[in-house]
């Protein structure tokens, strides 16, 4: 191996264009690719910047033209040279620095590779544990280096914006309090205090409502997240938020805010111009119509209730849905009626792993109405529905009825997605935002048999509702809102309650006992009593803010190093066993470590 010693890079292999011909440059990186092609010797340089055409000539370096003979993918390598034009017929119009090449005068052999267990290139099909097992390798190709960078430059964009907006960017402990509410803790055991446990942050929420209480007025912080939960493509145990919190505020104001955030964002880093203030639905109306608390805009086929129409029908599918205090619901796909019959059992399979029983539907096509429940209907009723659903010929529609009128809805919520990504309606250069705003306060837990908080038990409920908080709380709404994109929860956040009397009545409605409260949440209900400002604020899911500006489909393609389904990490594969000394060490004893 070769000494980089005295070698000075002058240049990233990306960024050389005609305009540096006839200088000399040196650049680093690895080998993408090696072509002989008799007397010369092609060798691409790759780097974060992108890749570079190095030129070894034997007439002119013989020397250098034999030692270029030895370089294979993935080599590191130093090199200097001049930068010249390819000349007409070797432009390559696809490579950024296509138009030159470097002729080189000195090539340093840095570090050599074996076989890569895949190439290094876009759109790779590896599978994924490959992929992130060997995670340096992955994150080589351009994609990765190009998600990472953006990654950055949202975090810096970030970080800029708050600043300029008056927020103090303020660190919250890693090591905290175990509470209950929420998802699973992730626990770390304490050497201190054998058989105590602090819990890693599920989000900083306590203590940024302590420092509003402590007067900070203005703070955010893009601070990593645990929660110990099933992983899915938008879900990390570890992940990161953009966490924020502003004294003497209202939903308007956290609103606009995070409206100028983003707007800013999107057209500073993708050059995509958002329209501001975004569409505000209430949580009620995203439902009815579709289906779901975080709808993607980006297509119609809204759901249509015909509860009316079938509840009194001769098809007991639909008529006993309704009777049972259900409803019979519809989605209009528009020229939808080209679907074969296999395409809809596969839709109706899709709606069973939603509870669904079963899917109806009624196509129209060159003037021909067929269906799968039209001969249990009358006709006046088939044509009722018809035009309920505003339907034109080549359009088909699906029903699906349920006692539960919450499988209905969201069984034809994830539906309509569904149809529309095999219809390849999901764009994703199309930005559709929009405020979901009016949640319930609470949720009933069968689980728990008690009501929990929907968002988390510190969240106000809404003026108009105040009155529901005392006498019928599961019929309250909250100061809450989440920010949606094409489908998917953004961020979330809420107007907190601030008197310690409120407060406690929040607890009481979640069934724990004044002890409970006071041992859980002592704290905050203890600050309360010295002067709280009204306060509210908002979190950002950052890794998926990122994912969709990069146009991924998963949180892996934007975290460097992710956990996979089983909540482990490839490269290093943890979680590990740890030696019998350090458990001794902490007083934990494993009772079952097969599993
Ligand atoms: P919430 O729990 O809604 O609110 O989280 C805020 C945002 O964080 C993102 N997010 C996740 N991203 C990746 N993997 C996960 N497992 C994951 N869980 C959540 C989502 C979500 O919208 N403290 C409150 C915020 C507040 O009230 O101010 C909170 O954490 O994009
Ligand atoms: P069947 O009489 O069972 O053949 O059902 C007639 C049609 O109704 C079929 O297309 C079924 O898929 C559909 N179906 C059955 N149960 C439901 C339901 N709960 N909601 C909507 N359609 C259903």
């Amino acid at each position: 191996m070769e000494s980089f010693k005295g070698f000075r890079r002058t240049h990233y292999c990306g960024t050389l264009r005609a305009s540096d011909i006839g200088k000399e440059v040196s650049v680093c990186g690895w080998v993408q690719r090696r072509r002989d092609l008799g007397g010369l010797i092609f060798v691409t340089v790759r780097d974060r910047s992108g890749i570079v055409q190095c030129t070894f000539d034997e007439a002119y370096r013989k020397d250098l033209f034999d030692k270029a003979g030895e370089l294979r993918s993935e080599y590191v390598v130093a090199i200097r040279g001049t930068v010249r034009s390819r000349g007409e017929g070797a432009i390559n119009k696809d490579m950024p620095t296509g138009e030159i090449e470097i002729l080189t005068e000195e090539l340093r052999i840095l570090s050599r590779a074996e076989t890569p267990p895949f190439e290094i290139v876009d759109g790779l099909k590896a599978n994924d544990a490959l992929k992130l097992k060997y995670r340096y390798l992955d994150l080589r190709r351009p994609e990765m280096q190009r998600n990472i960078e953006l990654r950055h430059r949202a975090a810096q964009l970030t970080r800029n914006f708050f600043s300029a907006e008056g927020f103090y960017e303020i660190e919250t402990p890693m090591l905290t309090k175990s509470t209950p509410e929420g998802a699973r803790d992730y626990l770390v055991p304490s050497r201190v205090h054998p058989g105590s446990f602090y819990a890693l942050p599920q989000s900083p929420q306590q203590y940024k409502q302590i420092l509003m209480m402590a007067g900070f007025d203005r703070y955010m912080q893009i601070v990593r997240c645990f929660r110990d939960e099933d992983l899915r493509a938008d879900r990390q145990p570890e992940f990161t938020q953009i966490d924020l919190e502003m004294s003497f505020v209202d939903i308007d104001d956290i609103i606009s805010i995070n409206e100028r955030f983003i707007r800013k964002l999107f057209a500073e880093l993708l050059g995509v111009n958002v329209e501001i203030p975004f569409r505000r639905m209430p949580y009620k109306e995203a439902m009815e119509r579709y289906g779901s608390d975080k709808p993607d805009l980006r297509f119609g086929f809204e759901i249509r209730d015909i509860s009316d129409i079938a509840g009194k029908c001769g098809f007991k599918v639909f008529s006993s849905a309704v009777q049972e205090g259900g409803s019979v619901r519809l989605i209009k796909v528009d020229s939808g009626a080209t679907m074969t019959r296999k395409e809809i059992d596969s839709l109706s399979e899709f709606v069973k792993t939603y509870r669904a029983k079963g899917l109806a539907w009624l196509k129209q096509q060159d003037g021909a109405v067929t269906s799968s429940f039209g001969k249990f209907l009358t006709e006046e009723e088939n044509a009722a529905i018809i035009q309920r659903a505003e339907m034109k010929d080549g359009d088909i529609i699906f029903v699906v009825a349920d006692a539960n009128d919450e499988i209905t809805l969201t069984s034809l919520g994830a539906l309509r997605v569904e149809v529309a990504k095999r219809l390849g309606l999901l764009r994703r250069d199309d930005f559709r935002f929009l405020w979901v705003t009016e949640f319930p306060l609470f949720e009933y837990s069968e689980e728990e048999g008690r009501l929990v908080a929907r968002h988390h038990p510190f969240t106000a409920p809404m003026d108009e509702d105040i009155d529901l908080f005392y006498t019928a709380p599961e019929k309250c709404r909250a100061k809450a809102y989440d920010m949606v994109l094409n489908g998917t929860e953004l961020g979330g956040g809420s107007i907190r309650i601030y008197t310690r009397e409120m407060q406690n009545r929040m607890f009481e409605i979640l069934g724990f006992s004044r002890e409970e409260a006071e041992a859980r949440f002592g704290h905050l209900l203890n600050a309360f009593k010295y002067g709280t400002p009204p306060h509210g604020g908002l979190a950002f899911g950052f890794d998926r803010i990122v994912m969709l500006m990069a146009g991924c489909d998963s949180l892996r393609d934007v975290i460097p190093f992710p956990k996979v389904q089983n909540a482990s990490e490839p490269m290093t594969n943890c979680p590990s066993p740890v030696t019998e000394e350090q458990l001794k060490e902490l007083g934990i004893a494993v009772i079952n470590s097969e599993e």
